[in-house]
């Protein structure tokens, strides 16, 4: 079994737009769902191509991401028929995504209705060494015929962006086109490219891209045919073909945007960039490509012995992840679909720093120091977000895009769901323990934690009659619990977050007073303010039954009627499908991990007792009907030792796309934060790799079907290698900074030398 490859054997035409979503490719500067070459335009929804970045409005205030014109498309006719695999006969059929190449490929043997079989196969990439090309190849093999071919290639501008309704029961029929021009081509040295400008923000995205022909390893010198109609140009090649011959069309293709940063104009700059990609040619295109991700995968491959299953599932979440994360731009985030489909329009959400950060923070620091600086970036929308709710300080969207203001349609999950300004916060003192970047914290960190720390103290309510302070008509992460008084989740992390402040506050006062100084010039911050925090923090309300140890959701939860899940759930499908979300606030049912997940967040402020009292009480009325909640449950099981139940959360996870699990991989994509919420399953569930004040411990559980789990993580710049198997843990210290390195591993201390492996047995 390869481990490294996703398969499809079988060409059916129902699960197509299932392995569209699966074979989604991307390079963190643009990513495309899996649709086939050949793709007629009415399925236009479907055909997406998006740049991370490139958002524009539809409506005033409203976004989404931009739906960009199709570079792979490319007619096939075989003796005077189009090849479509819906047509004739398909007698073999293979489509392979390569993870460790990040090579996507299709092999079949299309029988026409004239009798003639053809052997096409495609490879593509979205290369990840030169982020701006793709490339395309396709060889043609007459199996049982000699006759003609005409192969079509071109760019299809003919777009247009489905604004898909955030109400996931909704179906969306709203289709618009985001550009103010048609897409007029020019042609210069067998490069083609259409420019194109959206219609709001006036971005402009160019594409271009030069094929050729080739036969027995040479050009094959064809009359040039460009077909060229409004929002469409293609080179057309006709060429007579022998039986068992191969012939190869290769396609070099550029894109660029007014966002990017180029000397000259962008036509020299989509010029020079085709022209690169075609002298290098497919096969060095291709190695580059291949040579990136394996040096991403020195560091981010996770391995594990006795588990194929779970080996393939967390190659493909690791290979999404890597491949949607625009690692060297601070000023774009990941979304909760990632670059591969336009549910929720592409928008941010706290997916990112409570899901999907812990991954970028141990494989890939710069990125993940990016992502948090798309939050400084964004900071200004977080200040008018509040200014607009008549609160101060900065309010972080539940739904954000190009500028930090709320692109939430629905007021109850965008004005309430306010816990994701606590999980930015968070996410800023994760990425400062793992790596010791205190600069982050002087130059951006603090000034977000002060902001936020303001939303806090004006957001909380003080209730003279109790002397303390309510955190009224929030939502939590159990969206299906309404808005609700204290919500026990977004209370603690809003102190966390205040407490985080106060520590950064002294600490960058202590080692950089000057620009510390600056900064609370800037913000008119007087220290009189943390005063006004600590009241708070001391006041806030949390539902706790002390006789049996158990924190409660928020102040209702014990209000609501009982639901036996069993009776009502089928299989995964989730509850929303069947009962309205009106109906289901008024149930005790939790549609995901709430205060589980906090619990996992905040481990160090809960007993063991208190955890195991939770999640007895929380995990047989939690639903999972969001994709985020399947690996919080693994990892917080995994840490209790409770391995059954840990390994059945994580396999639901890891498997959540290419099992189908939620049922919706073919209509909404990847979801991306279950890809992290799985990675954190193994890291920090089963492996127990946890940051106390910025000490690394490690303090494994693994399930019975791991003989051995191996990964790297960086840990303050430093690259370890960890291996843990039932009987021993081993960590070898590869590359750093100091000679050695203090750590604790089963609850001992370690030092670790540089270049030698540590071997310690757990008994
Ligand atoms: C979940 C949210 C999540 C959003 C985007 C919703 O279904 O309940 O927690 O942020 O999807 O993934």
């Amino acid at each position: 079994m390869n481990n490294w490859v996703i398969n499809q054997n079988d060409f059916d035409i129902q699960s197509k737009k299932f392995y569209e979503s699966i074979f989604s490719l991307g390079n963190g500067y643009m990513g495309v769902r899996g649709f086939d070459e050949e793709e007629i335009r009415d399925a236009k929804h479907e055909i997406n191509t998006f740049i991370a970045g490139v958002f524009d409005y539809y409506a005033p205030g409203k976004t989404d991401m931009v739906n960009s014109p199709n570079f792979w498309c490319t007619s096939i006719f075989v003796n005077g028929e189009r090849f479509a695999p819906e047509r004739g006969e398909i007698l073999e059929y293979n489509k392979e995504l390569n993870m460790r190449e990040g090579i996507l490929k299709r092999k079949l043997i299309w029988k026409n209705e004239q009798g003639n079989e053809t052997l096409i196969e495609t490879t593509r990439i979205l290369s990840i060494d030169s982020i701006h090309n793709a490339v395309l190849s396709i060889n043609i093999t007459p199996v049982n015929y000699s006759g003609e071919i005409v192969i079509e290639t071109g760019i299809d501008a003919d777009i247009w962006n489905n604004i898909i309704d955030d109400d996931q029961v909704k179906t969306s029929t709203n289709f618009c086109r985001l550009f103010a021009e048609d897409g007029e081509a020019i042609h210069i040295d067998n490069i083609h490219i259409i420019r194109l400008k959206t219609t709001v923000t006036g971005l402009k995205i160019y594409e271009g891209f030069s094929s050729e022909v080739r036969h027995g390893g040479s050009i094959l010198k064809l009359e040039q045919n460009i077909v060229q109609r409004e929002k469409y140009v293609a080179d057309k090649f006709t060429f007579p073909v022998a039986k068992g011959e191969v012939y190869t069309l290769n396609k070099f293709i550029s894109v660029w945007t007014s966002r990017d940063k180029y000397a000259g104009s962008l036509e020299d700059q989509v010029l020079q960039s085709v022209k690169t990609a075609k002298d290098l040619g497919v096969a060095a295109m291709i190695k580059n490509h291949a040579a990136a991700w394996e040096r991403k995968w020195r560091i981010s491959d996770i391995e594990f012995v006795g588990d194929n299953k779970s080996q393939k599932a967390i190659r493909y979440n690791i290979f999404q992840l890597i491949q949607t994360n625009a690692e060297n731009d601070p000023y774009v985030n990941i979304g909760a679909r990632g670059l591969m489909h336009g549910r929720y329009k592409g928008c941010y959400f706290w997916d990112t720093e409570i899901f999907m950060l812990p991954f970028y923070i141990y494989t890939n620091p710069k990125a993940a120091r990016n992502l948090l600086l798309y939050r400084y970036h964004t900071l200004n929308g977080a200040e008018e977000n509040a200014r607009r709710q008549n609160v101060e300080g900065a309010r972080y969207p539940w739904m954000s895009a190009v500028d930090g203001l709320d692109q939430c349609d629905t007021w109850d999950i965008g004005l309430s769901e306010v816990h994701i300004t606590a999980d930015v916060a968070y996410a800023i003192n994760h990425y400062y323990e793992a790596t010791n970047d205190i600069e982050f914290m002087r130059d951006f960190g603090l000034e977000i934690l002060i902001q936020t720390s303001r939303y806090w103290k004006s957001r909380f309510t003080y209730d003279s009659r109790k002397d303390c302070y309510n955190m009224l008509f929030v939502k939590g992460p159990n969206e299906y619990g309404g808005v609700v008084n204290n919500n026990l989740y977004t209370v603690m992390m809003a102190v966390h977050n205040m407490q985080l402040a106060k520590k950064f506050i002294k600490k960058i006062k202590t080692c950089y007073s000057e620009a510390y100084q600056l900064l609370a010039e800037k913000l008119g911050f007087k220290e009189d303010e943390v005063r006004q925090w600590d009241e708070i923090i001391e006041k806030v309300v949390i539902n706790y039954d002390a006789d049996k140890s158990l924190y409660l959701e928020d102040d209702n939860i014990l209000n609501l009627e009982p639901l036996d899940l069993s009776s009502v759930k089928e299989g995964d499908r989730p509850l929303y499908r069947k009962i309205c979300f009106d109906r289901l606030q008024r149930y005790r049912v939790l549609k995901q991990a709430d205060v589980i997940l906090l619990m996992l967040l905040l481990s160090d402020k809960f007993s063991t007792k208190e955890k195991l009292a939770a999640w007895n009480y929380y995990e047989p009325i939690t639903a999972h009907d969001s994709s985020l909640s399947y690996g919080t449950h693994s990892a917080f099981a995994a840490r209790l030792n409770m391995m059954e139940e840990a390994y059945k959360y994580f396999i639901k996870s890891v498997c959540l796309d290419l099992d189908n699990i939620m049922q919706n991989t073919q209509e909404e994509g990847i979801h991306f934060a279950a890809l992290g919420a799985s990675w954190q399953a193994v890291i920090n569930g089963f492996c127990g790799i946890e940051l106390e004040q910025g000490n690394l411990k490690i303090n494994p559980h693994i399930p019975k079907q791991w003989e051995k789990v191996s990964f790297r993580m960086y840990y303050h710049q430093c690259l370890l290698k960890v291996s843990v198997s039932s009987k021993a843990i081993s960590v070898t210290y590869e590359e750093g900074e100091p000679d050695e390195l203090q750590i604790t591993v089963a609850n001992q201390p370690v030092l670790l030398l540089k270049c030698k492996e540590e071997i310690i047995s757990i008994r």
